[in-house]
């Protein structure tokens, strides 16, 4: 994704300047062709020669200083670079950009630029929050430039709170997702992840081994394609990601009513929960006291969401998953067609190493023409973004 884009990374005087060293490393590695631009202050916590070594370009940090007398170097860079990134950025630079500032090299650079920009603010969590600094980050918005939220937790000055850079490995993701081509630009798209929870009483529930991985890499990868993503989901072992429209859930009977009141504006449903096919007939209002001997709970069977949808779709493009243990192709052709969907995609879930909770999967996606096609273990991630290329063929 990251090969041969031209990134120029804008280093500003933050303690977390060092942590722009690993970014740099980590972009590099990616493939692109990182150029480092240093604040003054910068270089007070990182020497130029390391920028310099760990991207092998030279650094920016002068506006007079020319490296090629046949070019304007402050601003040749930002016009031959696909996007420009603030990381870590200051509340200093933030209100230059913001009020027009051109006083240095980033500056007078980013003001000229044409290509997107990024901005990474990492501070003391106090001048975070002053109005000046949170005025200043709107108005960088009101530019266009992508503002990253910055991470909460211990910070150098002490305090504890928002204001940390996030890891590199986490800004190199938001920057390759820069680079998806945008093909569900202005489409609607609805995803379920994670288990569903059937309450026998007040403490004890059904539900199942779905962390809800799968769901949430394809929710990031339809927004990273442009999509307008809703993303349904019982409770999560990841973050819910960012730029999205989340609606926590529990039981199945929620799940198939906040999904019902959204369908008619969709354009791509795609069901990865691991939803219940039974709950318990009854609902305990005080918690179930222990009888001597076996215990018999009466489970009645829930309403099949998919299959639902499978009656209501018009323009929608459906897309079930199979969880089987066993004869996949035979049950995931039957799904397919029981339930009315367009694609369906069958993972193995007897395996320890895909399906639930694991960072991998592998698939077989079949289409309701019959045909399939196999994909092989890959990170969720990665599947995600194959399958949504497969289920942006298939849009009518
Ligand atoms: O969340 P992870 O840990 O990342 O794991 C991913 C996963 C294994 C949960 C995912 O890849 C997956 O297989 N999801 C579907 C799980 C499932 O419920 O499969 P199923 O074969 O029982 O159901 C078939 C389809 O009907 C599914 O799309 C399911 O969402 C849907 N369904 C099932 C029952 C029901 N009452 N309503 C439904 O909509």
């Amino acid at each position: 994704m990251l090969n041969d884009r031209n990134i120029l990374l804008c280093v500003s005087g933050g303690i977390a300047a060092y942590k722009a060293c690993a970014l740099t490393s980590k972009l590099v590695q990616a493939g692109a062709n990182v150029r480092v631009a240093m604040t003054a202050s910068a270089e007070q916590f990182v020497g130029k020669a390391t920028f310099q070594a760990l991207s092998r370009n030279p650094i920016y940090s002068d506006v007079f200083e020319e490296h090629d007398p046949t070019k304007i170097a402050h601003i040749d860079v930002v016009d031959t670079s696909d996007l420009i990134v603030v990381a870590p950025a200051t509340a200093n630079i933030i209100a230059k950009l913001a009020n027009g500032i051109a006083d240095d090299f980033i500056t007078t650079s980013i003001l000229a630029a044409k290509c997107p920009v990024i901005v990474s603010p990492a501070m003391n969590v106090n001048m975070l929050e002053h109005p000046a600094t949170r005025r200043n980050i709107e108005t960088l918005k009101s530019y266009g430039y992508q503002i990253i939220e910055p991470g909460v937790g211990n910070l150098a000055c002490g305090w504890i709170g928002g204001g940390r850079l996030p890891e590199s490995e986490d800004l190199v993701r938001i920057i390759a997702s820069q680079f998806v081509p945008k093909h569900l630009l202005e489409k609607h798209v609805l995803i379920t992840a994670g288990p569903t929870v059937e309450r026998i009483d007040p403490v004890r529930f059904l539900s199942n081994d779905s962390s809800g991985k799968m769901g949430v890499a394809l929710a990031e990868a339809a927004r990273d394609m442009g999509a307008n993503v809703t993303l349904v989901h019982g409770p999560l072992q990841v973050p819910v990601p960012d730029g999205v429209t989340a609606i926590a859930v529990e039981s199945g009977q929620q799940m198939l009513e906040t999904v019902l009141e959204r369908f008619a504006t969709q354009d791509i449903v795609i069901k990865s929960a691991a939803v219940a096919d039974y709950r318990p007939k009854t609902v305990h209002t005080e918690k179930h006291k222990k009888v001597h001997g076996p215990l018999t709970i009466e489970l009645e069977e829930t309403t099949d969401i998919l299959k639902e949808l499978g009656t209501k779709k018009t323009h929608q493009l459906l897309v079930g998953f199979a969880a089987e243990t066993e004869q996949l192709e035979d049950h995931a052709r039957a799904k397919l067609e029981r339930k009315n969907v367009d694609f369906l995609v069958a993972n193995d879930v007897s395996k320890r190493d895909i399906g639930f909770r694991s960072d991998d999967n592998e698939v077989v996606l079949f289409r309701a023409d019959g045909s399939s096609v196999r994909l092989p273990r890959q990170s969720k991630q990665r599947l995600a973004h194959e399958l949504l290329a497969y289920f942006k063929e298939g849009l009518r």
